[in-house]
């Protein structure tokens, strides 16, 4: 059974999945340059069925899904098209098309438009300066040439999903899993590629985020929580609770947050951008103190809108400009970009932080209340949707929320939904048992490179090679004299985090390797990096994070004063654990340990500013000819400039 996964909305991305098993992994903004690049072509389609081996013959169906209410872009595919009917043999349960059906309306009517409006038109708000940014294509493209098939507004024939109410009151419903809300988020489709018709499945947005965690998890039964930065917190557009046993998924409850979008919009309130606002905003809340935090505003949008008749944003927002001129900061420091850790931002940074977490953990709360009132014992908890990159929230359920056991999965932003929508059709719709990975699901989906890559590579660009015996002991030596190197190995990593196959390593003991790596990589001066350590000594040098820890997705206290350059100012580090299942680089922390008695290295990702991850030997090599890096090190080829 070989499904072809395709994602459309921004961090697009093409894969397959053939018996349970991701065998094709293609991110767009890995091949075009653009970071969270939307839209996909020909080029990740014909790149996924080649890693795996495949041709378009050897397809069973299509699993598709995009950002919310936002349309597929197919005008930019060759040979394929999509049709809002079922396929002949489809055969399974659809409640939303048999609903639609049942009512005499046409699915092809409910059908909602959003991206051709926000590029043609002139609007300058946020979300437009987003689009603009991760669709680059679109101020030249053809528009009369493109089919852009429209998305799914409301799936849902629930009462008990339209009925929005605050997070006391859902921690006192009762679960319920019920068959036509399991069956309730895919609407099949006929999709023609390449002149063959292939059963196809529209798969709601949370539906493939929930499937890619929980079907990667390992648990075999599982409650799960998918949140994003979908702006409205109205419906189940920003996600929801569901519960997992087996192979079938359940979809329990929205939980009508908006914390993702309060995140980006407090991010680009105080200058951080609106693209990669949110991460910098973790980074500074570390050095600022949450005295504007009430908790008052720990809610829900109903709870919102109750309180305060408005949306939770837009409270916050006010309250935050309110409490900063009554608390005698220097407002003059407010959003400048050269005073970012001035108190005034970074109090704001610090109370936002503690807001998010406090509704999460009431969220997370409320879940588990929902599930103990139905009787359904649940020990395991899967987060995902982009809000769960906030990794000092995550550390926070693990420590204080009621779930013995928390996942966190790489790639819980959009990257990981054409896998998730695949798992959710193979699993869930299908019946197919689930496989747990071994010893924790790999990250490492994008394409190894071959030895004509390198050759390609190395005409393109003129740098000095040499090809140690032993490079993992070569590169551990550059370490411990204190380089800066790139670390390149094998498939790229999934996600926004570099793990150790397209990462930057630097001796973490140096405290001036911060701000030599920031330097380097042309990031402000104030953003922390996060280490690499080898599992088995973790323990002795961080606490208060689960571990192992192998995605860098929870936060630890560093143990000691030996790591300046990897521990932020509040003294802790966003760790990855390591072992052997990470490949070499496993290999170069244990030699480095020889070397140095320390296990530990700072690792960040291996690209520019605004960059997405370098994907190619060629990228490499062209970052070590345009920065200071010291030496790249590619499938155990060291490279230095000339
Ligand atoms: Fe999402």
């Amino acid at each position: 059974m070989h499904i072809l996964g395709l994602h459309f909305g921004h961090d697009a991305a093409a894969s397959i999945l053939s018996d349970g098993r991701i065998t094709g992994y293609v991110l767009r903004e890995r091949i075009n340059r653009v970071k969270h690049a939307l839209g996909l072509t020909r080029s990740e389609i014909d790149g996924v069925l080649t890693d795996a081996g495949l041709s378009v013959q050897d397809l069973d169906a299509v699993a598709i899904t995009s950002t919310q209410n936002v349309e597929l872009l197919t005008g930019l595919i060759d040979g394929l098209d999509i049709d809002i009917l079922p396929h002949d043999a489809h055969g399974i349960p659809a409640t939303f098309a048999e609903a639609a059906k049942a009512t005499n309306n046409r699915v092809e009517d409910l059908l909602v438009k959003a991206v051709e409006p926000t590029f043609r038109g002139d609007d300058t708000g946020f979300e437009s300066i987003v689009y603009r940014h991760v669709f680059p294509d679109g101020e030249t493209i053809d528009w009369d040439r493109l089919d852009s098939v429209g998305w799914l507004d409301g799936y849902v024939t629930d009462d008990a999903w339209r009925d929005p109410v605050d997070l006391p009151s859902l921690a006192g419903r009762s679960a319920e899993l019920k068959e036509e809300l399991r069956f309730g988020f895919h609407l099949p489709v006929t999709v023609h590629l390449d002149g063959r018709e292939i059963p196809g499945y529209f798969v709601n947005h949370h539906m493939a985020h929930a499937a890619s965690c929980y079907f990667r998890s390992g648990f075999r039964r599982a409650a799960i929580l998918t949140h994003d930065g979908f702006r409205s917190g109205v419906g189940y557009h920003g996600g929801f609770f569901a519960f997992g046993d087996g192979a079938r998924l359940w979809p329990v409850s929205p939980h009508y947050l908006a914390i993702g979008v309060l995140y980006e919009m407090v991010a680009a309130s105080i200058g951080l951008g609106e693209v990669g606002g949110p991460g910098k905003l973790m980074g500074l809340a570390s050095y600022g103190d949450p005295v504007l935090f009430n908790d008052r505003f720990v809610c829900n949008e109903p709870g919102a809108k109750a309180k305060f008749g408005t949306s939770l944003t837009e409270a916050w927002l006010a309250y935050c400009r309110q409490a900063i001129r009554q608390g005698g900061y220097d407002l003059a420091a407010y959003g400048d970009k050269n005073a970012m850790t001035a108190p005034v931002n970074a109090d704001i940074a610090a109370s936002t932080q503690r807001l998010f977490e406090e509704i999460y953990l009431a969220a997370v709360s409320a879940l588990n209340g929902m599930l103990q009132n139905a009787a359904i014992p649940c020990d395991n908890l899967c987060l995902s949707g982009g809000t769960a990159l906030n990794c000092p929230s995550n550390t926070r359920v693990a420590a204080e929320g009621p779930f013995d056991n928390v996942y966190v999965e790489p790639c819980c932003d959009d990257g990981g939904l054409s896998v998730g929508a695949s798992m959710h059709l193979y699993h869930n719709l299908m019946n197919q048992p689930v496989t747990p990975p071994a010893p924790y699901a790999s990250p490492y989906l994008g394409r190894p490179y071959a030895d004509t890559d390198f050759d390609t590579a190395r005409q393109a660009i003129d740098v000095d090679m040499s090809s140690p015996d032993k490079p993992a002991l070569a590169a551990a030596q550059d370490l411990a004299e204190d380089r800066v190197i790139g670390w390149f190995e094998g498939g790229s990593e999934t996600g926004p985090r570099a793990l150790g196959h397209r990462s930057i390593l630097a001796n973490a003991t140096k405290a001036e390797n911060w701000p030599r790596v920031n330097l380097l990589k042309k990031r402000e001066a104030w953003r922390p990096f996060a280490p690499a350590v080898l599992e088995e000594d973790a323990g002795d040098w961080f606490e208060g994070c689960p571990i192992p820890s192998p995605y860098m997705l929870f936060n630890a206290r560093v143990k000691g004063s030996a790591l300046p350059a990897i521990t932020h100012v509040d003294g802790t580090a966003r760790i990855q654990t390591v072992d052997a299942s990470c490949g070499q680089v496993y290999q170069v922390l244990t030699e480095y340990k020889t070397l140095t008695g320390i296990p530990v290295v700072m690792n960040t990702s291996f690209n520019g500013p605004g960059e997405p991850i370098v994907e190619t030997p060629e990228e490499a090599l062209r970052f070590l000819t345009e920065t200071d890096i010291d030496a790249v090190y590619i499938d155990g080829k060291r490279f230095t400039r000339r």
